[in-house]
């Protein structure tokens, strides 16, 4: 079974508009869509999603902020995408990240990073569960599949 992370494309990607441009940048890579919804976040969801940071001063802003505003919730396969996926998306506070990553590219301030990405495949695995079903996601095969390793 390929590797899976969890991406979330947060409140301000959807308004402001990046959600085509940072689906490109996975799809570009090579990584493979295998689930998508566009979705409320409610409380409860929220909460469970940010569960490690409860009792944190960023804990409950950070929670109204993910309900703030639709979501967009993906899971997407390849190989190491869990670490790659966070490479791509850059460091936590985009004032830190790499200009030529998303959060680099998109983002200014801390609480406004963009998108949501794994930590780890434990973390993947948990976050995977809270948005998905198993029969929500999909196995296939994609065209170009062959032109992007032996
Ligand atoms: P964290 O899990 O540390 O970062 P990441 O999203 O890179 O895994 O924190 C979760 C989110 O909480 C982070 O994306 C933005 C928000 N946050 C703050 O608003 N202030 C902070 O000081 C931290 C650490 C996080
Ligand atoms: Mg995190």
């Amino acid at each position: 079974m390929m590797e899976k992370t969890f991406l979330m494309l947060k409140p301000d990607a959807v308004q402001r508009g990046f959600v085509g441009e940072i689906i490109s940048t996975f799809e570009k890579k090579g990584f493979k869509l295998a689930g998508m919804k566009f979705i409320q976040v409610d409380r409860a969801l929220a909460e469970e999603h940010y569960a490690e940071h409860k009792g944190k001063g960023f804990f409950e802003p950070t929670v109204e902020y993910i309900m703030s505003s639709p979501v967009v919730a993906m899971v997407w396969q390849g190989k190491n995408v869990v670490a790659l996926a966070r490479e791509l998306m850059g460091a936590t506070n985009p004032a830190n990240a790499n200009p030529g990553s998303i959060r680099g590219r998109y983002g200014m301030d801390i609480s406004r990073n963009v998108i949501h990405g794994s930590d780890s495949v434990t973390s993947a695995e948990r976050e995977i569960s809270l948005y998905f079903k198993p029969e929500e996601l999909v196995e296939y095969t994609k065209a170009g599949d062959e032109w992007l390793s032996e």
